[in-house]
């Protein structure tokens, strides 16, 4: 593959108990920024999937009895060699996904970085002890692992949406399966070859590969050997796969999809919310379910924003990202395309004006042009959709009271920003948007050390910091008896 060090790195089949799969049938993958193929991957299904579910319940009493040390050391392992092949994964990643090189390499970082994280976290899971009811007795709680971890992962970032879920479970001592995007396959593959580098056990980390979402998404939310699902995506299809996984009563997170305000009131650094606004919605094209997905703007300083809003995103160069400078890539597919314009076309058909792009790119690949659209109401399509694109609404209003109900307006729950110097208004805003995160006077909220997750239709549980290994661990109680006779 081109420009990759360690073609040792650029694997074409599933990894199923240590071992390359390969199958029959072959499909592509390739690079959106040009529509080319780059890669052949053998396409498991629903066998191969079951044979992953049935290894990782065979490597789960040997590495759930290591000690929470032994695990540590070789998560440590793993972050290292992923950070010695950050060039090579970030290449990948741009060839398969389109994001800009360097974005792509941060993604890297940020994958590997909750590698790190559960590699320490995994050894503060404490237990408790709890004052019994009568003093024959003494209650002892402890953590064990769920057991076998099954999930399916998004296209959008393909090394990090995996790492923040494997790290949790291999820390807490589960073993793991997981089926990427396949539109995005290579970077999971190139993540497994370093899993067994490090000396990640056959069977504790499975990846499967194939192009049968239906039939492997039944197997990943219905085997009984499967004790926990975990998906992000969609919020319609991780209804679909909430509802199957309820046949065998499994623990259940879900990071789902998102419409993110991004307020900026009259107090606010005008410059700090453009550039605050400029990286959270275009990093990745808009194609982050924490993305900024509506901008609300007080009156009096609409026109300020928006003139300085619109100078920034008109320095912004769109292009394949290998090249040098490009900080907005392709987006993922022409389907992908077609579905942000017309999300476009009909708010403008309901009164929006589009004041920058608004078009395809003529370039080969599936490029949307940087785009903004003001005069837009909530109640407009480019409002009350996640866009997943490089698009913005600009919607303006009056009052704080306002701006909060408008924000709200939404079944999402996931990512919101607001800018003000206020602190009482920091406060009262802060509380007041029913979202799992909030960024104040900040459009890049996602790291390691944070608890990710949703509320309303956005999803449940979090992921990443001292919470994300809670949805990896069962609580048991030991209620020890006859202490006093
Ligand atoms: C996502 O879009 O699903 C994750 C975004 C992030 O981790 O920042």
């Amino acid at each position: 593959m081109q420009a990759v060090n360690d073609t040792g790195l650029v694997k074409l089949s599933s990894y199923i108990d240590g071992s390359w799969s390969d199958g029959e049938q072959k499909f592509d993958v390739t690079n959106p920024a040009n529509g080319k193929v780059i890669a052949q991957v053998h396409n498991a299904g629903v066998d191969e999937t079951e044979l992953a579910v049935i290894a990782a319940k065979r490597a789960l009493p040997t590495w759930s009895k290591k000690s929470a040390n032994e695990r540590s050391a070789i998560l440590r392992t793993w972050f290292n060699l992923m950070m010695a092949a950050q060039d090579d994964l970030g290449r990948i990643l741009t060839l398969e996904q389109g994001k800009p090189l360097a974005e792509a390499k941060g993604e890297i970082a940020y994958g590997a970085a909750f590698i790190e994280w559960f590699a320490e976290e995994g050894k503060r899971v404490y237990g408790d002890t709890i004052p019994a009811p009568s003093g024959d007795k003494r209650i002892v709680v402890i953590k064990q692992p769920v057991g076998v971890v099954a999930s399916i992962t998004p296209w959008n970032f393909p090394n990090a949406m995996i790492a923040r879920k494997a790290a949790a479970a291999l820390a807490a001592g589960c073993t793991f399966v997981v089926r990427p995007s396949p539109s995005t396959p290579l970077s999971a593959l190139a993540m497994a070859e370093l899993a067994e580098r490090a000396g990640v056990p056959a069977g504790v980390f499975n990846v499967v590969v194939g192009e049968d979402s239906v039939g492997m998404g039944k197997v990943l939310t219905q085997h009984p050997d499967v004790a926990k699902f975990t998906f992000t995506g969609s919020t319609a299809v991780g209804k679909i796969l909430m509802t199957q996984t309820a046949t065998t009563v499994k623990k259940v997170s879900m990071e789902l999809g998102g419409n993110a305000p991004f307020i900026v009131f009259d107090d606010a650094d005008l410059d700090a919310a453009v550039q605050g606004a400029l990286i959270s919605k275009y990093r990745n094209a808009g194609q982050t379910c924490v993305c900024t997905n509506r901008i609300l703007v007080q009156k009096g300083v609409a026109k300020a924003f928006t003139d300085k809003f619109v100078t920034a995103v008109e320095a912004l160069k769109m292009g394949d990202g290998l090249e040098a400078g490009v900080n907005v890539g392709p987006m993922i597919s022409s389907e992908a395309v077609a579905g942000v314009q017309a999300l476009v076309d009909k708010t403008v058909e309901q009164g929006g004006v589009v004041i920058k792009g608004g078009k395809q790119s003529s370039d080969a690949g599936s490029f949307y042009e940087p785009t903004i659209v003001a005069n837009v109401t909530n109640d407009m399509a480019l409002a009350s959709n996640e866009i997943f694109g490089p698009v913005t609404p600009i919607i303006t209003f009056d009052t704080e009271a306002e701006a909060i109900e408008i924000a709200n307006d939404t079944e999402y729950g996931l990512a919101a920003y607001f800018y003000s110097r206020d602190i009482g208004r920091v406060w009262r805003v802060g509380e007041g948007l029913e979202y799992g995160m909030v960024g104040v006077n900040e459009g890049i909220i996602s790291n390691a050390a944070a608890p990710f997750g949703g509320v309303k239709q956005s999803g449940n549980g979090r992921e990443g910091s001292k919470y994300g290994l809670d949805d990896y661990l069962e609580i048991k109680y030991l209620c020890m008896g006859g202490i006093d006779r």
